[in-house]
């Protein structure tokens, strides 16, 4: 029997991965919360795996006055706050020598040629070869005129020698017309491969593992299709409300915060063709058909086939929470829905008549994200003289969070001497066999930007796709006020409408305890 070589206590494990190309990052908006939450804790822990090129370095760019000295501090103190298992010591300074601030507004024309005289700077320094990526981690409003101003400065150039890259952050428009117009904003001065449209949901692995589960397995694709699954849901609840956000929620909403985007994401990782290869195209174009072939609502099934929301009074964790419209900075009498369910039917050979239903909401039960394939069931014609009085089907779960891991339900007998079923679990978990790694989950997203691989990152026509789909959803809503909001209580499952879209169909949401 073959044993593994252990290694010497001090040798660091061996890198898993590409390092990146030499770069420099410039974030917009480095003064902000994402910045100190998401953005430098990702970029620490890829430093600590070994994974960023040693001629690598950032440009904070924000509003603040700072010098670089105390950005350094700032992001510091920031990662000791949000994640204080990130720092290591070892990596920790040369890893924030490599970090430089400037101050300015987006909006003023003259910051652009000083920032490229500043990455020309840090360019000779840290010999970066020129490579730039922008993270704009600024309002949507910025992302059009921020990528114009700086292809008016030459920054986004690219040569054979060297690339500049953009990435943007969700919402990437507020409905099919201003995603569009924000495509062509982008477009009119920088190419496709260019932009990095980044959905953070699609750097957990568990999002990824969809694609692992489904093609490196040969007993999982023969069964996914109509003829064995009877119906797909897909569910993110959250527990919390809208957390000192009220401002932006009370203008967006959950069918365009979650929908368009993350949920559309998960919908199509589940449900594509498998790609020819791993390459950003192969794997988007096959996303991308299945958006397209969802089959669009029409106005008279709008109300049939969706259901809004908006949390009451209620409890969360054993705790007295109220209702939506008394958050902070949210409308006495808002209108906006803090929950929303719909039925998809997706036209294709291989999905033709099997509904996929989805639901997302805030002040919710439980938290987690699931995407649960029910099987057809088994036929029962061998247990009629039993005491069996029905079988229940099997159901396969793909947890993305917080539990990241996959179960598969299924019948089995219950000891004794008649024949009696129970339903029992078998179940991976991902932190079980493969341990806990410190992750954001803008690591992978990160690193992928740095060598220039899009396929976690979503393509123009795909968020087109997307908002294809909700459009006609927002514009009944909109033409058709909610009459019964608030029409759930914090820490349930949601509105009865939402139910009801089931049972009609004679099916039943997968709830379960927190
Ligand atoms: N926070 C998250 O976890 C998260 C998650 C997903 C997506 N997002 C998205 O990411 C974006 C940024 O979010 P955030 O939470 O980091 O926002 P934030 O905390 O409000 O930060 C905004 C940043 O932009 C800077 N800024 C604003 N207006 C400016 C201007 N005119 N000129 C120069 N700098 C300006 C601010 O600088 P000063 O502070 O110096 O004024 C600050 O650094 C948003 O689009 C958000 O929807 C955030």
């Amino acid at each position: 029997m073959a044993h593994a070589v252990e290694q010497p206590a001090a040798t660091p494990p061996p890198r898993v991965g590409k390092q990146s190309d030499p770069c420099i990052m410039t974030i917009f908006g480095a003064a902000g919360d994402l910045t100190a939450r998401m953005l430098i804790p990702a970029l620490h822990n890829l430093a600590r795996a070994d994974l960023l090129s040693k001629e690598f370095a950032v440009l904070g760019v924000a509003r603040s006055q700072m010098t670089d000295e105390a950005f350094r501090k700032r992001i510091y103190d920031d990662v000791k706050q949000y994640c204080s298992d990130c720092i290591d010591p070892a990596t920790w300074d040369t890893f924030s020598k490599r970090f430089y601030y400037f101050a300015g507004d987006f909006s003023d024309e003259k910051l652009y040629p000083q920032i490229k005289d500043r990455l020309t700077q840090i360019d000779r320094e840290h010999s970066t070869h020129q490579n730039v990526f922008y993270y704009l981690a600024t309002a949507p409003s910025f992302f059009g005129p921020i990528v114009a101003k700086l292809a008016a400065t030459g920054l986004m150039e690219q040569s054979n020698d060297h690339w500049r890259r953009v990435i943007i952050e969700k919402p990437f428009g507020h409905d099919l017309e201003s995603a569009k117009t924000l495509n062509q904003q982008l477009l009119k001065v920088a190419d496709e491969k260019q932009i990095y449209r980044i959905d953070h949901y699609l750097g957990k692995e568990t999002v990824q593992n969809i694609m692992a589960f489904r093609f490196a397995n040969g007993i999982f694709e023969p069964v996914w299709n109509r003829r064995y699954i009877d119906h797909v849901q897909i569910s993110v609840s959250e527990t919390v409300g809208v957390e000192g956000r009220g401002s932006y929620f009370d203008t967006a909403g959950s069918l365009r915060d979650m929908v368009p985007n993350h949920i559309m994401q998960l919908i199509s990782l589940t449900a594509m063709e498998p790609p020819i290869s791993f390459d950003a195209n192969a794997v988007r174009d096959e996303q991308a058909k299945i958006l397209h072939a969802i089959q669009p609502i029409s106005d008279e099934d709008v109300l049939s086939r969706s259901v809004r929301g908006q949390y009451g009074d209620g409890t969360e964790s054993g705790a007295r929470v109220t209702a939506y419209r008394t958050e902070p900075d949210v409308a006495p009498d808002s209108r906006t829905e803090t929950f929303v369910a719909m039925k998809l039917l997706i036209d294709n050979w291989r999905w033709a008549d099997v509904p996929f239903y989805l639901r997302t909401g805030k002040r919710m039960t439980a938290r987690s994200t699931q995407i649960m394939i029910q099987f057809r069931r088994a036929p029962f014609v061998l247990f009629r003289d039993t005491p069996v009085d029905h079988l229940m089907p099997n159901q396969l779960v793909l947890h993305i969070q917080p539990e990241e891991g996959i179960s598969l339900q299924f019948a089995a007998k219950v000891p004794g001497p008649v024949m009696r079923l129970g339903t029992v679990d078998m179940n991976f978990e991902y932190q079980e066999y493969f341990g806990k790694q410190p992750s954001t989950g803008y690591e992978r997203l990160l690193h992928d930007c740095m060598i220039g691989d899009q396929t976690l990152f979503q393509r123009a026509d795909m968020v087109e796709a997307g908002w294809s789909i909700v459009n006609p959803v927002l514009d009944i809503w909109k033409a058709l006020p909610p009459r019964n909001f608030p029409n759930y209580a914090s820490g349930t499952w949601g509105p009865k409408d939402a139910d009801e879209l089931l049972e009609r169909d004679g099916r039943r949401w997968r709830n379960f305890e927190k």
